[in-house]
């Protein structure tokens, strides 16, 4: 079950990140002691929620999506290429912290199968070809 979030918590740990990429464990207790919001619930959103990251995290976060459709659809081919053109695999992080690689459950534009999402971009019907394409569009 999700945390409730009475302290209006979700909003300012959502600023955190877009200012430092992930959440700093010393900003999450700098928050709690100015607003009073308890640690232990600040933490409890950060792990709860999947759009958080306590350990740093790359600038563009590539989500490749593993959903049935997108399967079906040659989603592993699209993972190769995309761990090809980063040189990392989902989990990790390029060393340039440009890029973090993740795979996700149905993103819900089954019709555009295979899928990948670049922050709040969606791609679909993705060709492998064009993966370079894709990763090259951010800085
Ligand atoms: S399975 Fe990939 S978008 Fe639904």
């Amino acid at each position: 079950m999700a945390p409730v979030d009475h302290g209006h918590a979700i909003p300012l740990l959502q600023k955190i990140q877009d200012t430092y990429g992930y959440l700093p464990r010393e900003v999450l207790l700098e928050l709690s002691a100015e607003t009073g919001i308890p640690a232990a619930h600040l933490f409890g959103l950060a792990t709860f929620y999947a759009q958080f990251h306590l350990e740093e995290h790359g600038r563009h976060t590539v989500r490749v999506c593993r959903g049935t459709a997108c399967h079906v659809r040659g989603r592993q081919i699209i993972q190769d290429a995309i761990d090809e053109e980063l040189g990392i695999g989902p989990g990790e992080t390029t060393e340039d912290r440009r890029y973090s690689l993740e795979t996700v459950a149905c993103v819900g534009t089954c019709f555009l199968a295979p899928v990948v999402m670049v922050d709040h971009d969606y791609f679909g019907k993705v060709d492998p070809n064009k993966v370079g394409e894709i990763m090259g569009g951010y800085e």
